[in-house]
């Protein structure tokens, strides 16, 4: 495979200082190492650097409103051309409102899409509806068409139209939605499968349901957000927001093997990993799981890898 990786720095769509190393822990642990070892022609484009043009208003209940829209700009252009240059992007975060950033451009290159969310939380708050007013609790609703109407004007975003149908997006692994955000989601119909599902049906059945419903001919290109609270805090706990009762690494593998035999992907996001958080010992756990999640997005296969001929994979 060719994959292009993009850094995204960016922490202030929620509260905890450290996110915004993510992409430096992960590319020091090997990121990219491991996927150039089974054969991907891997290039790193680095990270998403932008300077802020004040909104000159206030934005109410949208923390750092200002940095959010100019860094999400620069992170849009940035997987637009990973993707132009016919390589998969892999965007390596920083916190969760990135996928505004990450969708976006994804969109721009190649058009419709289908939306895995992987996640303990939908993201889909609207500024209305948000208890908290981060930006990482309401990228998709920045990002779908359906909730469009229930923004007010926002200034230094007039590059991004929401562009995505509801219905071509899929979560899976939700276990803390808010009160406004699961009115959402029942309104819409949204497919989603929160971890009572994994639990009664299983992840592969799932994950097959999930791609299904948003990806039936598979001619979308698959976007995939995977945000690594998604897994369970003992597996991944050195993350701003754990929710106890989650995927474990192998549900997360997976899910991400089975994204890769689709052969739809075009994009994929790991999100929210804070070095800060925690021990030494949680970090690298935390690490290890990221890197294990994203190299099965790219074709690692557990069971081994066929002799490589020349870069075929
Ligand atoms: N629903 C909560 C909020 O709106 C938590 C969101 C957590 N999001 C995340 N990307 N970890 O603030
Ligand atoms: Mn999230
Ligand atoms: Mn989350
Ligand atoms: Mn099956």
């Amino acid at each position: 495979c060719r994959v292009g990786v993009v850094g995204v720095p960016f922490e202030k769509g929620q509260r905890n200082t450290g996110v915004s190393r993510g992409p430096e822990v992960l590319r020091a642990a090997g990121v990219i190492q491991d996927l150039s070892s089974f054969g991907c022609d891997v290039k790193d484009y680095g990270d998403v650097k932008y300077e802020v043009v004040p909104a000159g208003k206030q934005l109410s209940n949208m923390r750092e409103y200002d940095d959010f829209a100019a860094c999400m700009e620069k992170v849009s252009s940035s997987v637009k051309q990973v993707l132009s240059d016919g390589r998969l992007c892999l965007s390596l975060g920083g916190d969760h409102s990135m996928g505004v950033g990450t969708i976006d451009g994804h969109y721009q290159a190649k058009g419709d899409l289908a939306v895995l969310w992987i996640d303990a939380h939908a993201d889909i708050n609207t500024s209305a509806t948000s208890p908290t007013g981060n930006l990482h609790g309401m990228p998709v609703a920045l990002l779908v068409k359906e909730l469009a109407d229930y923004w007010p004007y926002l200034p230094n975003m007039d590059w991004q139209v929401p562009m995505l149908s509801i219905k071509n997006i899929a979560y899976i692994g939700l276990r803390s939605v808010d009160e406004y955000e699961r009115l959402i989601l029942e309104k819409f119909g949204v497919t989603a499968y929160a971890m009572e599902d994994v639990e009664r049906l299983g992840v592969h059945e799932v994950t097959q349901r999930a791609l299904e419903a948003i990806n039936p001919n598979g001619e979308r290109s698959l976007h995939v957000s995977f945000d690594i609270d998604s897994l369970d805090p003992l597996e991944a706990p050195s993350t701003g927001t754990t929710e106890r009762g989650g995927l474990s690494l192998r549900e997360g593998v997976h899910i991400m093997e089975t994204v890769f035999a689709s052969g739809t992907l075009g994009a994929m996001d790991l999100v929210e990993v804070n070095p800060l958080i925690g021990s030494e010992k949680d970090v690298k756990i935390t690490v290890d799981a990221a890197r294990q999640v994203v190299r099965a997005g790219f074709g690692y296969k557990r069971r081994g890898m066929p002799p490589l001929l020349k870069q075929e994979i």
